[in-house]
């Protein structure tokens, strides 16, 4: 398994980390999340391996539009292999126009009409919503990271930030924002794209059908980091998925070491909570990511790096470098003690 968490910090470190060879630190997943990390972990973002109705209606599509685009293309081969091999004296003008019209008009036709029938007809199930009822998710696109709210039946919404949680075998309802540019919500294990269009509200019903972890991104470019706008999505057990949500409705722990509460001074006093909310502190800020408990979530940076105090230390001194464009600026004025001690602060927010 130490195997697996270490291949799976390759992947979500940016290229330059990933050969360095030196401090690679693992992923602190919660228990639950071990148990759920699928042994292909490499496929976590393909639309290949569908782990949800909507994505295997798309991969059911993509397979029938590769045996179509087949066809013609075969079609196309064998008339360049009959008009390589014509000799100019047995040119037969019907037999000549007979193919032409054949597999250069109808043969086409014929394959692509039935794939647009076929194609529309799979419409209607991607894009339905969720039935009445179903878990609510709201998700804003920012720059460059993923705002959620989950708006559960009864209670209060929860907001957080790029980690979704989501129960196996429910339809659940994303309703999708961006008060800045155009994002598009995109988890290809799970379903299609849907983009996220400044003053008004795009849905998109996602059923997983397979519990384990995957991998979100933004499939359309927002700006200098739109690369590095990911999230996790982990699909388990719906016992499982009521308490991660109920513990991610409570506020804050108090920290409870010394380090951890001179970095939780350091935090207020250095103007986090201008940003950022820590809910059960004076940090209420909503420019950027909830950090109620960010010591949880499976990685920082929109997904970009793993969640462990050396990359915690180094997003806080060097965000511009991790994340260009980002909004969040770097603390590099600070001494490297206080921000390792706000890093050990914030790992605690479990
Ligand atoms: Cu957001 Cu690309």
């Amino acid at each position: 398994m130490t195997h697996h968490l270490r291949e799976l910090c390759r992947g979500i470190e940016p290229p330059s980390q990933r050969d360095s060879g030196a401090k690679r630190a693992e992923v602190a997943l919660p228990g639950s999340a071990v148990a759920l990390l699928p042994d292909g972990h490499s496929r976590i973002q393909s639309a290949l391996n569908p782990a949800g109705v909507e994505a295997a209606g798309i991969e059911n599509l993509f397979w029938w539009m590769v045996a179509g685009t087949t066809v013609v293309w075969l079609g196309v081969m064998a008339l360049t292999w009959h008009s390589v091999r014509t000799h100019p004296e047995s040119f037969n003008r019907r037999r000549e126009a007979f193919i032409i019209v054949g597999c250069g008009a109808i043969l086409p036709t014929v394959v692509l009409s039935i794939l647009l029938v076929f194609g529309l007809s799979a419409l209607p199930g991607l894009v339905a919503p969720a039935p009445s009822g179903s878990l609510k998710v709201v998700v804003s696109g920012e720059m460059w990271w993923w705002r959620v709210r989950y708006e559960p039946a009864e209670g209060q919404p929860i907001i957080l930030a790029n980690e979704i949680h989501l129960p196996v075998g429910e339809p659940v309802q994303f309703l999708l924002e961006s008060d800045n540019v155009i994002h598009s919500f995109w988890i290809p294990s799970l379903a299609g794209k849907m983009d996220l269009i400044p003053g008004r509200t795009t849905r998109l019903a996602v059923t997983p059908t397979k519990t384990g972890l995957f991998r979100g991104v933004c499939a359309e470019y927002c700006g200098t980091s739109h690369a590095l706008m990911k999230f996790d999505v982990v699909v388990e057990e719906k016992e499982e998925f009521n308490r991660w949500l109920a513990h991610q409705a409570t506020p804050a722990a108090p920290p409870d070491n010394p380090l951890a509460q001179r970095g939780e001074k350091q935090f207020l006093a250095n103007g986090c909570g201008a940003c950022h909310t820590v809910r059960g502190t004076n940090a209420a800020g909503v420019v950027g990511p909830d950090l109620t408990h960010l010591g949880s979530r499976l990685s920082i940076a929109a997904a970009s790096w793993p969640n462990d105090s050396a990359h915690l230390r180094r997003w806080i001194a060097d965000s511009d470098k991790i994340k260009p464009g980002a909004y969040m600026p770097k603390f590099d004025m600070l001494r490297s003690d206080d921000v390792n001690a706000m890093a050990v602060y914030l790992k605690g927010l479990k």
